[in-house]
Formats: C-alpha cells, sequence, structure tokens
C-alpha cells in the first residue's frame, strides 16, 4: 500500500468527498442566498466513477472518508454511495457532515447501510433566527434529524456551530447547555473566509479564545491532552466526562497536522480548502481510451502530485491572502 507524504512529512489518510454543491439551506458564511452558478449535473461525478476515485485514494493510503457537501442527503443514491463505500477491500472509516434535513428519512437506511459517524450543523436554538441565518424556516427539520440520527444509532451525533458577531455570538453558552443536556457532542468552529460573497471579515469572525472566554464563565473547561491531526481543541466540561470542541481554524491554524485532501463534487482533488490549483481526476475516470489500470495508474499520479504540491499552511493570516474563488459550498467542508 501506498501513502500520501508531502514534503513536509505530513501524512494524508483523510478524504472529504462533497457530493454535491447544492445544498438546502443558505448559510451566510457558505454562500449567497441568492446564488444561482451551480454546477451543471453533467460536472458531478456519478455514483460509478466517484467509487474509483474514492477506490484508489484508499489504495494511497487514505483510511477515513468524509462525506459533504453542499448538503449531501440531497444525492439521490446516497444510500447506495456508503453502501459501495463500505463494500471496498479495506473500507475507510465513513463519516458525514449534513445540515440534518433529510435525517428524519435517511439516519435509519444510512446506519444499515454502514455510516457509522455523524456531524450535524446548527448555529442557533431560536426559530426566527435560523430563518434569518441559513433563509430556510426549517429549525424543526433540524431537530427531528438530531432525534433521528441518535434513535438510529448513530454515536456519538456531534454538532458543529460557527458563531457570528451580532448574529448568534450570544449562544455558545446556550448551545452547549443543551448539547450537554441531549447528549450531543459540540465543537464551535471559527468563520473561515469561504463564503462566495466574499464577505468575511476578521472583525466579524467569533475567535476561538473569546468562545473559551465566554463558556469558562459558566463551566470549568480542562484540555483534553491527545490531540493528534484533530483540527478542535477539545476540553472536559466541568471535570466531567463530557467535552466540548473549538475549531480555531483562523487564529490558532493547525495547518501543521493537517492530514486532510478533498475532493470537489465535479471530480477535483484539492490539497487544502484554500487550495489555488485543483487536479483533474474526472478527466481521467471520464476517458474512454483508458483501461481500467491505466486510469488506476493516473488517479494514484495525480494523488501522489497533488499531494506533494501541498503548501505548508492557508495563509489566511499572510497580507497576500487571496481567498478561493469557490465557496466551501462547493468545496466541501
Ligand atoms: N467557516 C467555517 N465553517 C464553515 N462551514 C461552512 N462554511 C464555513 C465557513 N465559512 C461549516 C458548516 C458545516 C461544515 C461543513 O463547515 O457549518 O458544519
Ligand atoms: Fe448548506 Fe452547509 Fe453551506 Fe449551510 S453550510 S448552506 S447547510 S452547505
Amino acid at each position: 500500500m501506498s501513502s500520501l507524504i508531502d514534503t513536509y512529512g505530513r501524512v494524508h489518510r483523510d478524504l472529504r468527498v462533497s457530493l454535491t454543491d447544492r445544498c438546502s439551506l443558505r448559510c451566510t458564511y457558505c454562500m449567497p442566498h441568492d446564488f444561482a452558478a451551480w454546477l451543471p449535473s453533467a460536472d458531478l461525478l456519478t455514483t460509478d466513477e466517484l467509487i474509483d476515485v474514492i477506490e484508489s485514494a484508499v489504495a494511497q493510503g487514505i483510511d477515513e472518508i468524509r462525506l459533504t457537501g453542499g448538503e449531501p442527503l440531497l444525492r439521490p443514491d446516497i444510500v447506495e454511495i456508503v453502501a459501495r463505500i463500505n463494500a471496498i477491500a479495506n473500507p475507510p472509516k465513513l463519516s458525514m457532515t449534513t445540515n440534518g434535513l433529510a435525517l428524519a428519512q435517511l439516519a435509519a437506511p444510512l446506519v444499515d447501510a454502514g455510516l457509522s459517524r455523524i456531524n450535524i450543523s446548527l448555529d442557533t436554538l431560536d426559530r426566527e433566527r435560523f430563518k434569518k441565518l441559513t433563509f430556510r424556516d426549517r429549525i424543526h427539520d433540524v431537530f427531528a434529524g438530531i432525534d433521528a440520527a441518535r434513535n438510529a444509532g448513530l454515536k456519538p451525533v456531534k454538532i458543529n456551530s460557527v458563531l457570528m458577531r451580532g448574529v448568534n455570538d450570544d449562544e455558545a453558552i446556550p448551545l452547549l447547555q443543551w448539547a450537554l443536556a441531549e447528549g450531543l457532542s459540540l465543537r464551535f468552529i471559527e468563520q473561515m473566509p469561504l463564503d462566495a460573497g466574499g464577505a468575511w471579515s476578521r472583525d466579524a469572525m467569533v475567535t476561538a479564545d473569546e468562545i473559551f472566554a465566554q463558556l469558562s464563565t459558566v463551566f470549568t473547561l480542562t484540555p483534553v491532552e491527545v490531540r493528534g491531526s484533530s483540527p478542535a481543541e477539545e476540553f472536559y466540561i466541568n471535570g466531567g466526562l463530557a467535552s466540548v470542541g473549538i475549531i480555531g481554524s483562523v487564529t490558532r491554524p493547525f495547518c501543521a497536522a493537517c492530514d486532510r485532501v478533498r475532493l470537489t463534487s465535479d471530480g477535483q482533488i484539492r490539497a487544502c480548502l484554500f487550495s489555488m490549483v485543483e487536479t483533474d481526476m474526472r478527466a481521467i475516470v471520464r476517458n474512454a481510451e483508458l483501461t481500467s489500470e491505466q486510469k488506476r495508474e493516473a488517479m494514484a499520479k495525480a494523488f501522489q502530485a497533488t499531494v506533494k504540491a501541498k503548501l505548508p499552511g492557508h495563509g489566511i493570516n499572510d497580507p497576500t491572502f487571496i481567498q478561493p474563488t469557490r465557496p466551501m459550498s462547493a468545496i466541501g467542508g
């Protein structure tokens, strides 16, 4: 088995796969509410093409796959995708990041197909705020989705929250109290400059330090020592076993321990969310002139070359930083 090692010695084991750039919500930090530059469906990888690329990644040493979007549950073939990834020889660990809206219907079939871990995005507990933040009045579907995920046996159910100044920055404590009462595992994520409108500003970003300080007014937080390649700094709450994560993507970058590669829904691999270059895997899997063996070879080379060209960090804090032109919904979170 090969492995994906970059020039800084980082071994890449985690592939984030965006299954579609479409979404049933319009979270302001992810895409403009009137976004219309969707990828044509013919550009998206088909189920077979996707499995080919994932098999190639696993052959290169990827042992963990996270399905994302846009909203991954909008793919009509989502249950089949999960089942087929689990049927790969030496199947990778498989998880999903979703907005949860369709989980009431899909949690049980997904678990039956082999999904074991889930992250659900929720930034507020208030229906009116949710409407404002996502441009859709669907907070009840998220709550129903969370229940369905728990009932289907997904454990732990993780919740991702992004706090924004003047929008929901008063909800750090209520969100954590709610998560504790519900037995959910909560992680706060600093807002990154990835929205399609280019509207990110450093001042509006609620930092990891601020979140820690807010939570510390009510909870005693003690660092969990083992971090590994996880972006979240975890803290035990009040000396107990429950913990909360804070992901300081911007102010406390974890690039030096990054083990992630990304596949966009249109079949491009990226070494980083903030990469300026992509490698076209779709052109390889769709090339009718190549034999299966030639495709496998070309994909292995493409994975290796992409990782070799990976930069040491995201550069968000450099004066020369340029935001990627594709929004988060197209790259995959
Ligand atoms: N900054 C930080 N997190 C983001 N997400 C989407 N856009 C951004 C951003 N600009 C989060 C979502 C979801 C995960 C896929 O990434 O809240 O939980
Ligand atoms: Fe959809 Fe997720 Fe983007 Fe919100 S953050 S619009 S749920 S893809």
